[in-house]
């Protein structure tokens, strides 16, 4: 994918963090994913004074798409007012992995941003095989 639709990517991720609900971490998230047919989804982290229910902002972006019909992604933005950027989740990589041959990640900040590969930070992901 090139720049111009990772910087789009990042501009989707800084608004979807806005919508945010973090007030036991105060540690807002936004994410946007791009689908194979070049649909956008964001997401935010939402979480409950049950605190183990919360979700993160990149399972709430892959949930969007699923429940929009996008089940192939190709990028995935992850944006937050931190001084350093943030790394999706375990859990997170996880559930990308089910849906992704390979994505790339931006990770982005107002000041500082990162790019990877899933496959290089979630390697050999559980996969369901009977
Ligand atoms: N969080 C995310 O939304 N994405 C991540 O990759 C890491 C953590 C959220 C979950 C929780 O609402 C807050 O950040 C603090 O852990």
């Amino acid at each position: 994918m090139d720049n111009k639709n990772f910087e789009k990517l990042v501009i989707e991720a800084e608004k979807a963090m806005n919508n945010a609900y973090a007030p036991y971490s105060n540690f807002r998230v936004g994410a946007a994913i791009m689908a194979a047919d070049g649909r956008i989804f964001t997401g935010c982290n939402v979480e409950n004074s049950s605190f183990g229910l919360s979700i993160c902002a990149e399972r709430s972006a892959v949930f969007n798409a699923v429940l929009n019909g996008c089940k192939k992604f190709v990028a995935l933005a992850v944006f937050t007012d931190t001084e350093e950027v943030t790394e999706p989740c375990g859990a997170c990589r996880q559930v990308l992995s089910e849906f992704c041959d390979d994505l790339d990640i931006i990770l982005a900040t107002p000041h500082k941003q990162k790019t990877e590969k899933l496959s290089d930070i979630f390697p050999s992901g559980f996969m369901l095989k009977k």
